[in-house]
């Protein structure tokens, strides 16, 4: 296990939680910094923002509002140091008091704050009995409160003393009147430090940063870091610490829309992309080289993947991958079950698909595993997230940054390194293997096919706007496809949808349809067709109207259904690829039609830090 011992054990029974912090330090403007920073941070949550600058005093403005609405109504704040906040409520209502960032009494520190303070009621309790008025409902107020209470001329001190009497997790920036610096810290939060010339930058991730600098420095637990605009010293239990600068390849592009309407569809388009990045040397050599470290095993007789959400549907659609291709029976599992519902380990050896790599079930899964001695193989598409420095073994997605809360080209990236994992294992026969990786190749082209064809999938989503619950069917590999295609539409578009094996619509679900339900059918040329098409009748007759998903090839298809979108013949092993990209974009273009936020859904965030 060679980074655990930076992973803090206490991280995850603790419940985390999102929002994002900024801060800036250096010869420009803050304020138009911070507002910019923390517009990239709103998929952490975005019911509340604030910031506060440095001028002759500290001044804060902040409201229930998203960031563009902050902008407009904000006065212009002079000062080159400052710090920002976007928030998802925990403790207290979305409201302009509970918004961070959070004073003391003298209006002399202010703090933003991503985490949660466990012991907040009783230090809340003890600061007021000592004279100190806390205004909001948050636990983070107790923060300048304590820096205030221990601070004796020297705020390092202070804050180090303060940090010391809070329980929970956090990841924090501290401004101080007069003081040209900014204090960080972060236990089993994350947080990072921009750097640049004459000028540094802080952020809980780095879309919010690369504007300015591809320098980053990834803070570790228990890290406090005393920033000024030339200078980053950081130390860890009163020890100077070094931490290595990362140049991140991500570019000031990737988290802009460029001429999109959303992220979402941007990021969509974006796929043949992350395919050929993905499999990137992979995808040029004859041979496989990915190194597979613990999968290689010789030993291995099983496995299991872990994973929740969107990455759970990836996980599925690698156990039949490599059920199919190595003859090892795979366990998938969802993180939050395994962690509270399952007393045994399920196999000597577990990928972890995280594609931001700070999901908190997924942590808490990974300490259990830890703890049991199993190794972990991460893929996950954020370079020094949690998961990948708790791990054994990771591998990256190159999916680059992924801005709209609806996880699309990340899904389709880990699919690729599922694939490749599978195929380079030495004890695949080689000719079937060679086969495959000649298909794998081509799959950005085919992707781009479903993308250039989308003209089709528009007219099915403007019809399946209309209602109000679908049911999307699939068999054997895509049975998965069946349940990320409704997660998708459910999450974007609010339509209840329902992801079902096509076989088991009469064990139940038959009972819900009528002409007001429509089934979504994926059709794959597989052992599986003649089952499906029987399926598709069966639904017929109970006057669902029924789209279906079916390769170009199919001359069936068209008899049975009302609607078909095609997408390009694949192997069946491939067909979740295109499967997916075109249910992406019928779930995108249903939720246009019904005009919702597509990039930022309601209740929902990016990351999912909490468990
Ligand atoms: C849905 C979606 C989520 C995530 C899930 C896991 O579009 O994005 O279901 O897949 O929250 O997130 P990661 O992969 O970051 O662990």
């Amino acid at each position: 296990m060679p980074n655990g011992e930076i992973f803090s054990l206490n991280l995850i029974y603790g419940y985390l939680v999102m929002c994002g912090i900024v801060g800036y330090i250096g010869n420009r403007q803050a304020q138009p910094i911070l507002l910019n920073s923390l517009s990239k941070l709103e998929y952490r949550g975005y019911d509340s923002c604030g910031v506060a600058v440095q001028g002759s005093a500290i001044e804060v403005y902040k409201d229930a509002v998203r960031v563009q609405e902050l902008k407009q109504a904000l006065p212009r704040l002079s000062g080159r140091l400052g710090i920002g906040h976007t928030r998802w409520a925990t403790h207290g209502e979305p409201s302009q008091i509970n918004a961070h960032p959070h004073l003391d009494c003298s209006g002399k520190i202010a703090v933003v704050h991503n985490g949660v303070i466990s012991n907040f009621q009783r230090l809340r309790q003890q600061l007021t009995s000592e004279g100190h008025s806390l205004v909001s409902e948050t636990d983070t107020e107790v923060i300048p409160h304590l820096i205030e209470k221990h601070y004796q001329g020297n705020i390092e001190k202070a804050v180090e003393a303060a940090l010391g009497e809070l329980e929970g997790s956090y990841a924090i920036v501290v401004l101080v009147a007069g003081e040209p610096k900014v204090i960080v810290a972060r236990k089993d939060c994350p947080l990072i430090i921009g750097v640049g010339d004459g000028e540094n930058f802080v952020a809980s991730d780095v879309p919010a940063i690369l504007d300015y600098t591809n320098r980053v420095i990834y803070l570790e637990e228990g890290d406090i870091g005393v920033i000024t605009k030339d200078s980053i010293k950081i130390t860890r239990g009163k020890i100077r610490v070094d931490r290595q600068e990362h140049r991140i390849s991500w570019s000031r592009e990737d988290v802009q829309k460029a001429s999109y309407e959303h992220f979402m569809l941007k990021e969509i388009h974006e796929q043949p992309k992350a395919i050929r990045d993905t499999l990137g040397e992979y995808v040029l050599s004859t041979e496989p080289l990915i190194d597979l470290g613990l999968i290689l095993d010789p030993n291995l007789e099983d496995l299991s993947i872990l994973a929740c959400g969107t990455s759970y549907h990836a996980g599925l659609i690698g156990k039949y991958v490599i059920e199919e291709l190595l003859g090892i029976p795979v366990r998938v599992e969802l993180a939050s079950e395994f962690n509270h519902c399952r007393r045994t380990i399920p196999s000597t050896a577990t990928i972890v698909l995280t594609q931001s790599g700070e999901t908190a079930d997924v942590l808490t899964a990974m300490k259990k595993l830890l703890e049991a001695g199993i190794r972990t193989l991460v893929i996950t598409n954020v370079p020094g997230s949690t998961a990948s420095r708790v791990a054994d073994q990771t591998v990256y997605i190159k999916a680059g940054p992924e801005v709209s809360v609806a996880a699309t080209k990340t899904f389709i990236a880990q699919l690729m390194m599922l694939y490749q994992l599978a195929l380079s294992h030495p004890g695949v026969n080689r000719r079937i293997c060679e086969r495959l990786f000649a298909e794998l190749r081509q799959l950005p082209a085919k992707v781009q096919q479903v993308l250039d064809n989308e003209h089709q999938i528009v007219d099915c989503a403007r019809y399946l706007s209309e209602y109000d619950d679908v049911f999307f069917i699939g068999r054997g590999i895509n049975l998965p496809i069946a349940l990320e295609g409704a997660l998708k539409l459910k999450e974007i578009s609010y339509i209840h949808a329902e992801g079902y094996a096509a076989g088991e619509l009469k064990h139940g679900p038959f009972a819900l349809l009528d002409r007001d339900t429509p089934v979504i059918a994926i059709v794959a040329h597989d052992n599986t067709y003649g089952a499906m098409l029987t399926n598709i009748k069966e639904v017929k007759a109970r006057k669902s109207p029924v789209i279906a998903l079916a390769d170009e090839a199919d001359e069936v298809i068209g008899q049975l259904a009302d609607l078909v979108i095609r997408v390009p013949c694949v192997s069946s092993i491939f067909s979740p690829v295109v499967n997916a990209v075109a249910l992406q974009l019928l779930a995108y273009y249903t939720a246009r039609c019904r005009g919702c936020p597509i990039d930022f859904p309601r209740n929902l965030a990016k990351s999912v830090t909490v468990e």
